[in-house]
């Protein structure tokens, strides 16, 4: 088939590239040239395990990228993969999604062909039927065009191999031919596909992240109330996950969840719910429990070291969790600027994610290495679950006191303190 995907972000250009891999042909449209150059070169502008090697394979074959809508017009499928971020109030964003679909009806203006629109990015229920519709036919001056939604359950660092093995494959739409042509994109895939509405396929997604945003923030309750008389968690959430209707994902306990999908995804639920007049009671406890949690992480550091001005604390992991380079919403970001305000001085160390979280915290130190770091701190703090950092320990004896708190259970080194545990 050929597909333009709009948007190469980590949905959209994991998306693409997966898609081309599949034997399609594939068009990845992106309005900054630096990053359409970046990708025709071969180089994904994001780190994505797995990413480099499909789109080195694929680009140039089966995959191009260009900032120009002109491909839309002899696609079969357009894909809407633009971001969604969250503003102030909780709502979504939908700017983005706007522009793309006022684009993509100027485009199909100018051809008798019409390709099936799918939005596959996080939107409230309500925007595919109510804002792309309207939009995409209203500059496309005709009413012929088919929709559907068909969210994407990606995980950042995991998202190639979530592509190619997922849970299950959902499509919104309102009749049988689109869902045989949408189905159609995925047919080498072994997974269940489910049909529903397109409200409903939106919602789905909001509801998926929503739930297991809660199993964690249920998870660090818990914890916290396991700590208080020295019960271990992980022990107890591993006993609980034992029973099938439970299942032992999501149920790891630490400093909460970051990341530029749950914190917005259940603030978009709790705006969407608030709109139509409900208080969701357990959805803004998750989004609390969330923000708690990173504080705890600083009660405990100061009942350890005392008054934090002028001492050096380590941070190990800034990237909202391992093998990725995104740092958006990452729980180190409210623990760093906490220990700013008190006057500490950071020297932080990621694997991977130290330049992008120089663009939010220039003036910290960042180490090239975890030793670096430890070295002379008067206190560490392990914010992601790197698997590197299993493997420290001498690199601990170098630090001025050995207070070590990990905000993940990641170490292996005994002499630690859990935020939860
Ligand atoms: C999440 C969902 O897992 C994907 O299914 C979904 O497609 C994606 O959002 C999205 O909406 O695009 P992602 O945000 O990449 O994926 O990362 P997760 O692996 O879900 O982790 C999210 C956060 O929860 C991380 O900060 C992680 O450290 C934390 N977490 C995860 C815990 O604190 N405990 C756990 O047991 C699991």
């Amino acid at each position: 088939m050929k597909i333009t995907v709009i948007g190469a972000g980590y949905v959209g250009l994991v998306t693409a590239t997966c898609l081309s891999e599949l034997g399609h042909i594939v068009h990845v449209i992106n309005r900054d040239p630096h990053k359409t150059a970046s990708i025709n070169a071969g180089s994904p502008p994001i780190y994505e395990k797995g990413l480099d090697t499909l789109l080195k394979k694929n680009i140039g074959k089966t995959l191009f990228a260009t900032t120009d809508y002109r491909n839309i017009r002899d696609s079969n499928l357009v894909f809407i993969c633009v971001g969604t971020p969250h503003q102030q109030d909780g709502s979504a964003d939908l700017s983005m999604v706007r522009a793309a679909s006022r684009s993509i009806g100027e485009n199909l203006a100018k051809t008798e062909h019409s390709p099936i629109i799918v939005v596959k990015s996080t939107v409230p229920p309500g925007t595919t039927e109510g804002i792309v519709r309207p939009i995409v036919l209203k500059y496309a001056g005709k009413s012929d065009i088919s929709f559907a939604m068909n969210p994407e359950f990606l995980r950042e660092g995991r998202a190639v191999e979530d592509f190619f093995h997922p849970d299950r494959i959902v499509i919104g739409c309102s009749d049988n031919s689109i869902f045989t042509h949408v189905a159609s994109v995925y047919r080498n895939i072994d997974a269940p596909i489910l049909v529903t509405s397109i409200d409903a396929a939106e919602m789905i997604k909001l509801v998926s992240n929503a739930f297991l945003a809660t199993k964690i923030s249920f998870s660090n309750e818990i914890g916290n109330i396991c700590k208080r008389d020295g019960i271990d968690v992980y022990e107890v959430m591993k006993g609980v996950g034992m029973d099938e209707r439970i299942s032992p994902h999501f149920l790891n306990a630490g400093v909460g969840f970051g990341g530029s999908c749950f914190p917005k995804d259940v603030a978009a639920l709790i705006y969407f719910a608030e709109s139509h007049g409900e208080d969701p009671i357990i959805l803004k406890s998750v989004m609390k429990v969330n923000e708690i949690q990173a504080n705890r992480m600083l009660f405990i550091l100061k009942k350890r070291v005392g008054e934090l001005k002028g001492k050096r604390i380590a941070v190990l992991g800034l990237a909202f969790k391992d093998d990725t380079d995104d740092v958006r919403d990452s729980r180190a970001i409210p623990v760093i600027s906490q220990l700013l305000q008190e006057g500490a001085i950071v020297v932080a160390f990621d694997p991977v994610a130290n330049i992008t979280m120089e663009k939010i915290f220039p003036n910290i130190c960042y180490c090239g290495t975890a030793e670096e770091a430890l070295t002379d701190a008067d206190a560490c703090l392990v914010m992601t679950e790197w698997p590197d950092f299993s493997r420290l320990g001498n690199e601990f004896e170098r630090m001025k006191s050995k207070i070590v708190i990990e905000g993940r259970r990641i170490l292996s080194y005994h002499d630690r303190e859990g935020i939860c545990w």
